[in-house]
């Protein structure tokens, strides 16, 4: 593990509590090996997925300043929806102040909540590695894990097919770049 990973893990267990940061580690190990099943870079994987919820439990008037300054693509409903500020504020906090660069791993955590079209492999990963971190025990989280061992793409499929009904059925708002990825991967289902 190099020096700044460690540094970033100090940081996670600052900025959150213990439940929290337990998820966040269960999440980097997955994305740690879906990115070792499916040929991407682990340390790029690890490293979103500590982040991705970096900024989940801060001040919500911090995240949403952040979210407004971000200039990171943010849709109406997005800003309407307190629930999907932290991707954003993450991704713009990993920018701004932990200066990474690297866009893949900004746009793994911009776009983790929420998905989009076309995504990269890494998105996929940090936005699948959340949904099936091994401490989800809801009674989909297994079915899920296989189809995201087996195929990113259908995996995204599957998940925004469970994911948008269960946020209508909770009354929730639906963000564009959500129905994008949806209809995206719909040529993915199996
Ligand atoms: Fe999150
Ligand atoms: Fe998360």
């Amino acid at each position: 593990m190099t020096d700044r990973i460690k540094q970033y893990i100090e940081l996670a267990k600052s900025l959150m509590g213990k439940k929290r940061f337990t998820h966040s580690m269960n999440v980097a190990d997955m994305c740690f090996k879906l990115a070792t099943i499916h040929g991407e870079d682990s340390v790029k994987a690890y490293t979103a997925g500590v982040l991705h919820d970096i900024h989940k439990e801060i001040d919500p008037e911090l995240m949403k300043q952040e979210v407004l300054a971000s200039d990171m693509n943010v849709d109406p409903v997005e800003l309407d929806t307190q629930k999907l500020w932290h991707g954003i504020a993450g991704a713009y906090f990993c920018k701004t102040e932990l200066k990474i660069e690297d866009e893949d791993i900004l746009n793994a955590i911009r776009y983790h909540t929420v998905g989009r079209a076309n995504m990269s492999k890494l998105e996929k990963i940090g936005y699948l590695g959340d949904l099936v971190s091994m401490e989800r025990d809801y009674p989909e989280g297994e079915k899920f894990r296989r189809y995201t061992m087996e195929d990113l793409d259908n995996g995204m499929f599957e998940a925004m097919k469970w994911s948008i009904p269960n946020t209508i059925g909770k009354g929730g708002k639906i963000p564009l770049c959500s129905m994008d990825c949806y209809n995206f991967y719909w040529k993915y289902r199996k």
